[in-house]
């Protein structure tokens, strides 16, 4: 069992009303010389954008296939340091962000969880982010509290620490990296039918609690003629902030438990598992709900270039046997997390330029 520990409570003057402004309204606050510094929501991404960041994904998986290339990019960041910080349970997100930062040749630090740190001694998180920021260029932080990512970017912004940092998924709320290897998922799948303009696309089970889901939402605002199925049982329906980003700019969007009616015409269907650990519910409750999984029977019902996702870990949403069909695209997707990640991260420290003129 882990020792008790206790943290020391602080309130930083003037966080509260900045956290309170409207995400959209706060954007230039993350900028620096005219580049994202810190990554936070997904609401900082446009369209121009996630076509650039496609782009150099592409690029950097190309290039690391040789030994000359993946030479080249492990030496464009070999004078750049990152720590890893991650206080909530994750495996392939971290693993994914500590080898995008090999690629690029970064070395790191990491703490995966409070009780070696001086936390256990009573420090605030936020004393023991700005010991970090002593010693690092970036920091990618996996938190469960919902905007301590940006509570951290905006405490190191006041103090012009220019350390970039990276929201690793924070609470229920976003998971911002996430959303950006699903868009490249989603683009590289339809590069023959006309990418992720005018597709539809079913986000299935917890969508309440499931951030990855909440943050791709917040996307669609920068492609054409989406239409959003969200499918869930009455308790997990999508929550009415992302509900009313949607209607704000009228992107279509249908609710519905009945899963069944819209398998045969989505071109995605996105899985998700129940979240569980934010339930207050007792242990022995229900958090199976057959309703909403993804079967092998499924895909005699689905269309022919429908592709099925999953950001993973899975329980019980998609069956094992789903994996063999080359529909079933959650393994590539959780592989382009790597090579996503390495460009999100070049593109920070702004080095993009010299990997695409590899391929000019
Ligand atoms: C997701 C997460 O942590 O939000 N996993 C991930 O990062 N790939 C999804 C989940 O835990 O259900």
């Amino acid at each position: 069992m882990d020792e008790p520990k206790e943290v020391t409570i602080q309130t930083y003057q003037g966080w509260e009303e900045f956290y309170s402004i409207e995400k959209s309204d706060k954007l230039d606050f993350f900028i620096r010389n005219g580049r994202m510094l810190d990554i936070l929501f997904s609401q900082q991404f446009d369209r121009s954008f996630l076509d650039d960041m496609c782009i150099l994904a592409t690029q950097i998986r190309r290039m690391a296939l040789t030994k000359m290339g993946a030479q080249k990019l492990s030496g464009l960041l070999s004078h750049k340091r990152a720590m890893l910080y991650f206080v909530q349970p994750s495996t392939r997100t971290f693993i994914s962000f500590l080898n995008a930062c090999h690629i690029l040749g970064m070395k790191i630090s990491e703490i995966r969880g409070t009780t070696t740190s001086s936390e256990v001694k009573g420090e605030s998180q936020e004393d023991t982010i700005r010991t970090f920021a002593s010693y690092v260029d970036l920091i990618i932080i996996r938190h469960p509290e919902e905007g301590f990512a940006e509570k951290t970017a905006w405490l190191l912004n006041q103090n012009k620490l220019p350390i970039a940092i990276i929201n690793g998924g924070s609470g229920p709320d976003q998971h911002p990296t996430q959303a950006l290897l699903d868009i490249y998922t989603l683009e590289r799948s339809f590069r023959n039918i006309g990418g992720l303009d005018g597709k539809k696309i079913a986000m299935v089970g917890d969508l309440k609690r499931g951030r990855t889901v909440r943050s791709l939402s917040y996307l669609m605002r920068n492609y054409r003629d989406i239409q959003l199925y969200f499918v869930s049982p009455e308790v997990f329906r999508m929550r009415d902030d992302i509900k009313s980003f949607l209607q704000k700019h009228k992107i279509e969007f249908h609710e519905t438990d009945d899963f069944a009616s819209v398998m045969p015409d989505a071109d995605a269907i996105y899985m998700t598992r129940i979240q569980k650990e934010y339930s207050e519910a007792p242990a022995e409750e229900s958090d199976i709900y057959p309703d909403f999984h993804f079967t092998k029977e499924h895909l005699a019902v689905i269309q022919s270039h429908c592709i099925i996702m999953h950001p993973l870990p899975r329980r019980y949403e998609i069956e094992v046997e789903v994996d063999k069909d080359p529909r079933a695209v959650y393994w590539k997707q959780e592989r382009n997390g790597m090579w996503m990640r390495a460009a999100l991260i070049s593109y920070i420290f702004g080095v993009n330029d010299q990997i695409s003129a590899e391929f000019r």
